[in-house]
């Protein structure tokens, strides 16, 4: 019996059926499937609302799909209407948004909005689950500032598994305020969501749970393997999301030119900052504008991560410049006046580190527990909180509802980042950070926790209570 290779191989010479695509060909020789830039740039379905009486109605089946992640093998994925990641929702400021959320898996989820000022009902908490067979819907008033969000599975103990199985998605706020500032959009306003992933031979994921990092070799963005992306000669928004389980990335571009960072987490910075290489953890988002009017066409530049090695870039996808064309959009000098939070009020220490009699990842030596409120911030006021690092792997920490600042670092000067708004700010090993962080909008119970998913679901995870 020929090998498989063989067997492809003296099908493609003898030209007869095989008139198997290029791509699929090498995919099935296996060795090919590893080498970069064989696949484009996919970039994730926007949903169509229902709209009525004011609102946008979606619906969202979580559902099983064999998805092509890896050319030419299928991935069983659990993921929203089929899709991975999961579809696009585009929400207006100040326009609700109501996604009924269908559970057709075997398992019972729940459904984060993550940066959304949701009510405790819509937050989508570890065990306001819904059950195989069920739905439920989530209301987003989305009364807050144009921002890329994201949401995701909570599930108790079980959002590692549940994220890195495919429920993940983009949830996109705009608002007038920043369609004036005439930034590229449309088709030159292009998501990527960063994710790394292990594959068994067959092309499902190999996934380990557990309470060190879940990391996989082969890097994703918006679900393909380190694609390319054909661009034209004139000014992209990009906004990256890290929604890796637990890998960090510090993104750069092969040809040296900055990343033009203009929003964090909770939208636009003030003003757009050049930044030589940005630092991502799980959950964080960065938005950049990347102007390739300097460039020839036939040009490629690489976006890698230089995390390991400054020297030998990772690489996570290639832009090839393809073509001329007009720019008509701008990157103004100035985006958005931000109100910058001082310290003072109440404040409160969290101790981060690894308890090695039951092999849990703590905060103030405590693991999660859903009975148990661990603290009480008052609606609308700015609190300080500080997160001391005793460990040797970064915590991204990450709070529900609230938003931060970083006022301080104790191992580095403040990054652009830091001057915006955030909901997850990483702390670096054995490193403190302080910030400025305040609840408004709701009270009631919300999760704050370590966005390593591996690090959350054992069990980085604390309660807090937003009281009137
Ligand atoms: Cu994105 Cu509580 O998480
Ligand atoms: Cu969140
Ligand atoms: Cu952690």
């Amino acid at each position: 019996m020929p090998s498989r290779r063989e067997f492809l191989k003296m099908g493609l010479i003898a030209g007869a059926s095989a008139a198997l695509p290029i791509e699929r060909a090498l995919a099935l020789t296996g060795t090919a499937t590893r080498a970069p830039f064989q696949v484009p740039l996919r970039i994730p379905s926007v949903l169509t609302p229902r709209r009525h009486a004011g609102r946008d109605h979606y619906v969202m089946t979580m559902r099983r799909a064999r998805v092509e992640i890896l050319p030419g093998k299928r991935t069983p994925a659990w993921t929203f209407n089929g899709e991975f990641p999961g579809p696009t929702i585009k929400a207006r400021r100040g326009r609700e948004v109501v996604v009924k959320r269908v559970n057709k898996l075997h398992v019972p989820t729940t459904t984060h909005l993550h940066g959304g000022k949701v009510a405790p009902a819509s937050d989508g908490q570890p065990l306001d689950l819904i059950e195989p067979g069920g739905s439920k819907k989530y209301f987003y008033p989305n009364d807050q500032d144009a921002a890329t969000l994201w949401y995701h599975d909570h599930t108790h103990h079980r959002a590692s598994r549940n994220n890195y199985m495919g429920l993940s998605g983009l949830y996109i706020i705009e608002d007038p305020e920043e369609d004036e500032l005439n930034l590229p959009k449309g088709r030159y306003d292009i998501p990527l969501v960063i994710q790394d992933r292990a594959f068994k031979r067959d092309g499902s994921f190999r996934f380990h749970d557990d309470h060190d990092d879940v990391l996989g070799k082969r890097f994703l963005v918006n679900g393909r393997p380190t694609p390319y992306l054909r661009v034209a000669n004139r000014k992209y928004r990009f906004r990256l999301l890290n929604a890796s389980n637990s890998r960090g990335y510090t993104l750069s571009l092969s040809n040296g030119a900055p990343l033009v960072q203009i929003a964090t987490d909770g939208g636009l910075l003030a003003a757009p900052y050049p930044a030589s290489s940005i630092e991502l953890w799980p959950s964080e988002r960065a938005e950049v504008v990347i102007d390739f009017s300097a460039y020839p066409v036939g040009t490629q530049i690489v976006l890698g991560d230089i995390s390991e090695d400054m020297a030998d870039p990772k690489p996570l996808m290639r832009f090839d410049v393809a073509r001329e064309e007009a720019d008509p959009s701008s990157l103004p000098m100035l985006l958005k006046p931000t109100e910058r939070l001082m310290g003072g009020g109440t404040e409160r220490e969290f101790d981060l580190r690894f308890n090695l009699d039951n092999q849990r990842w703590e905060i103030n030596g405590k693991v999660f527990d859903p009975n148990r409120i661990d603290v009480k911030p008052r609606l609308g006021e700015t609190e300080v909180w500080i997160f001391r690092n005793s460990s040797s792997a970064t915590h991204p920490m990450h709070v529900h509802l609230g938003r931060m600042q970083v006022l301080e670092r104790s191992n580095l000067a403040l990054l652009p980042s830091d001057l915006g708004w955030k909901d997850t700010v990483r702390v670096d090993p054995s490193a403190t950070v302080k910030v400025a962080v305040r609840f408004e909008g709701f009270t009631g119970r919300y999760m704050f926790h370590c966005h390593n998913l591996a690090h959350e679901d054992h069990s980085m995870m604390g309660q807090l209570k937003v009281i009137a």
